[in-house]
């Protein structure tokens, strides 16, 4: 069998896999497309390579070296050993360096969105055009598809990176300085971002949601957002929001709206709209929050909030009904 063949198939393979919500090679934004093209274009280029280097190799050991005048050794070593790569990787790397000010644009002035990345979840604060005061939530970044975002990015106490595949390149976040970048999405939906930077223990379980909304969608979203949490309103829920006040989760936490304003943990306010949980570690239940409020070390080890397993599951379940309904 042709031994590139097994290559071949194998790549097939791994490349079907390349589809879904945290994908380079299925873009949803202007970066991602560029990054995703530059993508094609260099595996293109290296197999054009490869076949040619195999080719010369291949031809090299059929041919009789008597019958090869030295002239012609040379002009084989010359043209295929060193001029043809050369012309090849040079166009690669000079296509590659060309798009490197398109992965440097800035925002279109419209919304900034800072995210800090803390161990292991991430604070997002928006600040849409002219805004005194973000509007906070977490781990998770919605955008409106159709302008260019830009995201500025923090971090709290170790190195983290900010990577969306499917809208964009990755960026780190470094504890004393901000970075910045800019996203353009063109795909309104869905997708997953992940932390690109080992920041520790539970580096793994550090993902977040981005969504990417038409902008009529994200300008009700972001007014919605702004607003105060709207607690549900059934007895088991009141039971919890007691609960929460009384075991002191609003030291650590924030609930617009109500005395909640603690700033070590996520911001609560409108949990009920988020995808996951635990930042993308858990679906968003009101058995996972259970799980989460009763040993959140047994999720996400390393993490900051101590665990409540000292109440009765009773308990848990109603601040659990509580956080759950917060629209
Ligand atoms: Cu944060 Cu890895």
């Amino acid at each position: 069998m042709w031994p590139g063949g097994p290559v071949l198939i194998c790549a097939i393979l791994v490349l079907a896999g390349c589809d879904g919500p945290q994908s380079v090679l299925a873009p949803g934004g202007e970066d991602a497309f560029v990054l995703a093209n530059l993508f094609w274009f260099l595996l293109a280029g290296a197999v054009v390579l490869w076949c040619a280097m195999n080719g010369l190799m291949f031809y090299v050991t059929r041919i009789n070296p008597r019958e090869l005048s030295e002239r012609g050794a040379q002009a084989l070593i010359l043209w295929g050993g060193i001029a043809f790569p050369t012309v090849v990787l040079a166009g690669l790397l000079f296509y590659a360096l060309s798009i490197m000010p398109e992965q440097r644009a800035e925002g279109d002035g419209g919304l900034r969105v800072e995210v800090t990345g803390e161990q292991w979840w991430w604070r997002v604060a928006y600040w849409p055009e002219g805004a005194d005061e973000p509007i906070i939530s977490a781990n998770e970044v919605r955008l409106p598809a159709g302008s260019r975002s830009e995201i500025t990015l923090e971090a709290d106490k170790v190195i983290h990176s900010f990577w969306v595949p499917s809208l964009g390149g990755k960026s780190d976040m470094i504890p004393g300085r901000t970075n910045r970048m800019s996203l353009a999405p063109t795909v309104p939906g869905l997708y997953r971002g992940q932390c690109a930077e080992y920041c520790g223990e539970s580096h793994a379980k550090m993902a977040f949601t981005a969504e990417v909304l038409t902008p009529e969608d994200f300008a009700a979203w972001l007014d919605a957002e702004a607003g105060p949490a709207v607690p549900p309103d059934t007895a088991l829920a009141r039971e919890g929001r007691a609960a929460f006040f009384a075991e002191g989760c609003g030291a650590c936490h924030a609930i617009r709206g109500t005395p909640a304003h603690g700033r070590v943990g996520p911001d609560l306010t409108h949990l009920a709209s988020r995808a996951t949980l635990a930042a993308g570690t858990l679906p968003m239940t009101g058995e996972a929050l259970a799980r989460w409020i009763t040993a959140p070390e047994s999720v996400k080890p390393g993490a900051l909030m101590p665990g409540y397993d000292h109440l009765p599951p009773e308990r848990i379940a109603a601040m659990a009904a509580y956080l759950e309904g917060l629209e």
